[in-house]
């Protein structure tokens, strides 16, 4: 029997063995796919996809959305998760969904190798758990995490909500986490990388901010061995009082602290590793170049720009009245705009991963254009589908061509030359 993956009427997955995957949605019914892993090329393989973006927006989503939000967030990630156990199923998923590397679009930096520009952002694999699942649907890096030294278990239900008329999110899931032990037991397991890890650290929410450098310094030491570069996250709204960690002498003593942990692993393994730092797009202007100076200074690798949102500007849904922040569109001009003030500021001496409601090759292009040398999803990924990666990259593929571009890199900042 050929490798193949099926979705069959009692909505059962099979691999080619012939055995029925556990757990699979049972609301997928009267529906019967199946694909041949790793012979669809060309022609037919682009249709496959097109079937397979079909069937993520008329069958998939609408199942998704008719549940629970933070169910379906579960059985998404749990769901690739076990899949990957399957024999064929990581193939299977790179010929759906997985993306080829181009010479154009393909990303160096910090020593690091990325296949392609955008990756996942944070939040969505806290726990490690599908790496192998996400890597194979066609992103050049992702972040798992945010990971706190202790679990947790975060805020009460409900915690997250969707907005569907204005392509958004609204999550206060306060570092949900089962703690850096168990991400660390997991990414020691992995035995192949397809796909830079970055490992995005937080403070537990019992620690308070004068201790806030521990807590990070113990993400960094457990963890070191098994992230590729690491992100700070100072920025977001769900933490009671994180955010204060940006401004004052709280930001530099933060990342003297994380700088110096960083050094000593360094040391410790024999290789150094790029860490980055999050920040938050509520701030004001002022606020912003304090914090671009600070981090300058402190010698990090670059800035991710930025997180979610406390705004509600022209929300028309009526969960815009929900706490916690906000992703997806309404998130875009803002976080470019940071983009652009941050390139502006270091000259574009300081590498910016630029992330907020991007949903399209021109909204990713408009914050390279700004000053990010990469980019990263999620709400996008759970209103368009996997395949949103591979329209992002044939997208992006299009506008260097069409500005005269033939690499990303001579596109990045474009805006303000
Ligand atoms: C449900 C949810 C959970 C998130 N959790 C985290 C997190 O743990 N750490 C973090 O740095 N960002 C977190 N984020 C923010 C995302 O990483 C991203 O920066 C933000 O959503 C903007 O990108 P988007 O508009 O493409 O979603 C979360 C976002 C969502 C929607």
């Amino acid at each position: 029997m050929k490798d193949c993956l099926y979705i069959v009427k009692d909505s059962h997955w099979k691999c080619h063995a012939g055995q029925a995957l556990e757990g699979a949605e049972q609301g997928v019914k009267n529906f019967l796919f199946y694909a041949e892993s790793d012979k669809l090329v060309g022609r037919e393989q682009k249709a496959w996809r097109g079937r397979m973006d079909v069937l993520y927006r008329n069958v998939g989503k609408p199942i998704f959305f008719k549940m629970d939000p933070e169910k379906a967030h579960h059985l998404v990630v749990d769901g690739l998760a076990k899949s990957m156990a399957l024999p064929g199923a990581e193939a299977a998923m790179r010929t759906m969904y997985g993306v080829r590397e181009t010479s154009d679009l393909a990303v160096d930096l910090w020593g690091i190798h990325f296949p392609t520009p955008v990756g996942l952002a944070a939040g969505l694999d806290k726990n490690a758990k599908a790496v192998r699942g996400f890597s194979s649907i066609g992103f050049g890096f992702m972040e798992v995490g945010t990971v706190t030294p202790k679990g947790q278990s975060g805020n009460e239900l409900p915690r997250l909500f969707r907005l569907p008329e204005d392509e958004a999110l609204i999550n206060r899931m306060g570092f949900n986490n089962e703690g850096a032990a168990a991400m660390a037991g997991r990414l020691k397991q992995l035995q192949e990388r397809r796909i830079p890890i970055a490992v995005n650290i937080g403070k537990n929410k019992t620690t308070p901010n004068e201790e806030a450098n521990r807590d990070y310094e113990t993400c960094i030491r457990e963890l070191y061995p098994y992230g590729d570069f690491f992100v700070v996250n100072i920025s977001s709204p769900n933490t009671p009082d994180l955010r204060s960690l940006q401004h004052g002498s709280e930001l530099s003593s933060l990342l003297e602290a994380v700088k110096q942990e960083m050094g000593r692993q360094a040391e410790v393994y024999g290789t150094s590793k790029p860490v980055l730092v999050k920040i938050a797009p509520d701030v004001s202007q002022d606020e912003l170049e304090f914090m671009v100076d600070t981090i300058s200074r402190s010698g990090v690798s670059g800035i991710i720009a930025s997180n979610t949102t406390l705004s509600r500007e022209g929300l028309s849904h009526p969960n815009a009245k929900e706490t916690g922040g906000l992703s997806g569109k309404p998130l875009k001009e803002r976080s470019t705009e940071i983009i652009s003030l941050i390139y502006q500021q270091t000259e574009g001496k300081l590498p910016i991963i630029g992330s907020g409601g991007i949903f399209t090759a021109e909204d990713a292009y408009d914050k390279i254009k700004a000053g990010a040398s990469l980019v990263e999803i999620y709400t996008a990924l759970i209103y368009e589908g996997p395949e949103v990666n591979r329209r992002l990259h044939a997208g992006l593929q299009q506008l260097l061509k069409r500005d005269g571009y033939t690499h990303i890199s001579e596109a990045v900042g474009a805006k303000h030359r």
